[in-house]
């Protein structure tokens, strides 16, 4: 048995020491404004949450950690160098951490001129297979574990707009996820499809179009070749899942695993002839597992 653990949106931030004011002069002035009225305190236990999700790695025997993006606040060079550190314990699976980046992470063009994300989670984004890196190397694949193929698709982009916070797969690593998914050292696999948008909503529908993934139904729509598997995402501040008409897959949402009163994760036990995956909350002091509502991927 794998046992997989799915974190995401864990927000970390850290005040701005050092970083230029002009990296202000644009959306990050609003989502200071924002982090400092509300946000922070939302994420202010975030560290300690981070510690304790290790030591709960470690208690439940994860071999490899998933984690869908939004490690930040604003995407500064500084913000993304803290979370690495923070992040550092929950990367020991022995396994690995494997991950994509969220729209925080990557949130203005700033950021992806530079490549932030890049320099501080490179040794993250490494692919068995890259042949079909077509941006970047996105999509990622990974097939070290026995049985299991994690394919990452990288649906941030920067959104200068303030009230925009929208994603959108390039058609490119689409195309290529299509191909992936029909090659033979994939297809028999339990596939787990990682991006940071919600592909749908709890309720099944899709989400707003300011803040939701514009190609939604055609990620769905190539998810159908799969025949075991799941799509873990974040970017919605709540834990769920939904199985939905567009997709054999199940959608599991971690929601924000560091979000005060919101705290969410997914833990998959990825057998030969069954998965199951099991939801998880913050409880005062840990995170814990909610047993009583677990379901079957496939039996
Ligand atoms: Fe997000």
């Amino acid at each position: 048995m794998t046992r997989i653990l799915h974190v995401s949106d864990l927000h970390l931030e850290d005040g701005f020491p050092g970083v230029p004011w002009k990296s202000f002069a644009n959306k990050r002035l609003v989502g200071l404004a924002n982090l400092r009225l509300l946000r922070r305190r939302l994420f202010a236990q975030a560290r300690q949450k981070v510690d304790a999700l290790a030591d709960f790695a470690r208690e439940q025997g994860v071999d490899l950690v998933v984690c869908t993006g939004d490690y930040t606040a604003l995407g500064t060079d500084a913000e993304i160098a803290y979370a690495r550190r923070v992040i550092e314990p929950l990367t020991h699976a022995p396994q690995g951490f494997f991950t994509v980046p969220g729209n925080h992470d990557v949130y203005l063009q700033d950021a992806v001129r530079a490549g932030w994300f890049e320099k501080h989670f490179g040794e993250f984004l490494r692919t068995d297979l890259p042949e079909y890196a077509v941006d970047g190397p996105w999509p990622q694949v990974w097939l070290s574990v026995d049985g299991l193929a994690l394919i990452g698709v990288n649906s941030a982009r920067p959104n200068p707009n303030p009230t925009l916070s929208n994603g959108r797969i390039p058609d490119a690593q689409l195309d290529a996820l299509a191909r992936i998914l029909d090659d033979e050292r994939v297809r028999d696999r339990f596939i787990i499809i990682a991006t940071h948008y919600a592909p749908r909503l709890a309720n099944g529908q899709p989400d707003r179009p300011h803040h939701g993934l514009e190609n939604a139904d055609a990620l769905l729509e190539i998810s159908c070749a799969v025949q075991r598997g799941v799509i873990v995402h974040g970017h919605v501040h709540r834990r769920y899942h939904v199985w939905v008409a567009e997709s054999h897959l199940p959608l599991c949402c971690a929601g924000s695993t560091t979000h005060e009163g919101r705290e969410g994760l997914w833990v998959f036990d990825v057998e030969e002839h069954r998965a199951v995956a099991t939801p998880g909350r913050w409880d005062q002091l840990r995170y814990i597992l909610e047993p009583d509502q677990a379901f079957e991927i496939f039996a």
